[in-house]
This record gives C-alpha cells, structure tokens and sequence, in this order.
C-alpha cells in the first residue's frame, strides 16, 4: 500500500513572520493526518519552519535544488545545505521553472539525483500544456518527461521518488482535471515507470496530482486509485484550507 502524501507548495508566498503564523496554525489541524503532510516554504524560511515543526508529523521541504553539492553557482541553494536544516523533501522541475527558469529534463534528472544522493526524497513534476492537451500528446508528454528525469536511477532511488502530475492547464486557473482525467494520465506515468523498471516496482511509486486541488475537490480526487496525494499551490496558503485538503 501506497501512503498518501500531500505537500504544500507555497511557492513565492509568505514573509518569514507570515510563514511561522501559518505553519504555527497549521500544525494542531494536521496533528491526526493520515497522510504524510508536507509543507514547503520558501528557502528564506526554511529554517524558521524548520524549527517550528519539530515534534510534529509536518515535514519540510524545499521547492528547487540544485545539482551540485556546492561551487560557484551564485544565487543557488545545495542538497548539503538544505539537509543540515532538516529538509526532507524537495519538488523539482515543476512547470514554473520549466516555463520561466529553462529547466531541462536533464537539469530535472540531475537535480533529482542529488537530491537522493543526500537523503532528501525528490517531487518530480511533470505535465502537459492546454495546446499539447488539445492536440493529443498528453501520454506522450508525461511519458518522456517521466523516464528522462529517472533515467539511469537505481530501482531502490526510483521506489523512493514522488512525482506530481500537475496538468499546466489546471495551476492556478481554478480548473482542475476531472477526476477521471487526473487517474488516467497518472496511470499512464506509472505505466511510463513500468516500462523501464517493472510493474511490481512501479506500483510502489506514490504520484500525486496538482493543479488547483482544494478543501472541496480532494476527497474525490483522493479516492481515485491511482492518486496517492496532492501537490497544493493556492490552497496551502491557508491554514484551515490546506488542513481541510489534508483531512481528505
Ligand atoms: P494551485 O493549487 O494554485 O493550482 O497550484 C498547483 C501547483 O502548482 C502546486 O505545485
């Protein structure tokens, strides 16, 4: 059995005071989470969260990694770096650095790959636009995206990554994926799995859905299947929304 992750991704939110309020808030509404919670600041507060958290089932993660462990790479933040402060979690190559930073599927890999090299548990993101929707590449978008940022993991690191399938279409729009849509195209990143590392392995692999998921639509999403939890944006902003998401 898969146990259900759902991570919060507050993305470019919250000033260091705004993120202690809110993880202080949050922290009594997920106490009985069945759930891994996840939440994940920005890297200005990690720290501050980080010592917040303690004690609790909340667990931190970061929302980028870089893909070495230290150099000349100004402006950037490293695995060592982010493990020494309790990080346990890091999404990588969501679609924002996708679209707005360059992020390759090698740089996605690669960053993956260091993340698991110290012990901290990549959320790889993968997804496909409204026109490659449209035009009928969907299975073909998550599947490349899916086996270039595994390529050449051991199946011991595979079992250990999450992935979110986050539809471009459905962030921050309001519009989510129908439910059945959600299920099939993370049915066909597992399949993607289990084309290179086998069924048995691929099952073992928790895929979250993303995009727009909130304290009404989560317990049908949740229900589906192959949905193993959520990777949260707007609605994780809010202590009793995201508690509400949480609670499925
Ligand atoms: P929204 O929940 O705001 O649509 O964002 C989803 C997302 O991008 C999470 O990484």
């Amino acid at each position: 059995m898969r146990t259900p992750i759902i991570a919060g991704n507050w993305k470019m939110n919250m000033t260091l005071a705004e993120a202690v309020a809110l993880v202080r808030e949050l922290k009594p509404l997920v106490a009985d989470a069945k759930c891994q919670v996840v939440v994940c600041p920005p890297y200005i507060c990690l720290h501050a969260v980080a010592e917040e958290i303690k004690g609790t089932n909340i667990a931190l993660g970061a929302q980028n990694i870089h893909w070495a462990d230290k150099g000349a790479f100004t402006g950037e933040i490293s695995a060592p770096m982010l493990k020494a402060i309790g990080v346990q979690y890091a999404i990588i190559g969501h679609s924002e650095r996708r679209q707005y930073f360059g992020e390759t599927d090698e740089r996605v890999r690669d960053r993956a790959a260091n993340a698991l090299a110290h012990g901290i548990i990549p959320i790889i993101c993968v997804g496909e636009s409204l026109e490659q929707r449209e035009n009928g590449v969907t299975d073909a978008v998550v599947t490349v995206q899916t086996v270039a940022a595994l390529k050449d993991f051991s199946p011991a690191d595979v079992e250990k990554v999450v992935i979110a399938y986050e539809p471009i279409w459905a962030i921050g729009t309001g519009k989510t994926a129908t439910n059945a849509e959600a299920n099939e195209t993370i049915g066909v990143v597992r399949n993607a799995i289990a084309g290179v590392y086998g069924k048995e392995l691929a099952n073992k692999v928790r895929i979250q859905y993303g995009g727009s998921m909130n304290a009404k639509n989560a317990s049908a999403l949740m229900a589906m299947p192959e949905i193993d939890g959520g990777l949260i944006g707007g609605a994780s902003l809010k202590a009793e929304d995201f508690s509400k998401v949480v609670n499925f």
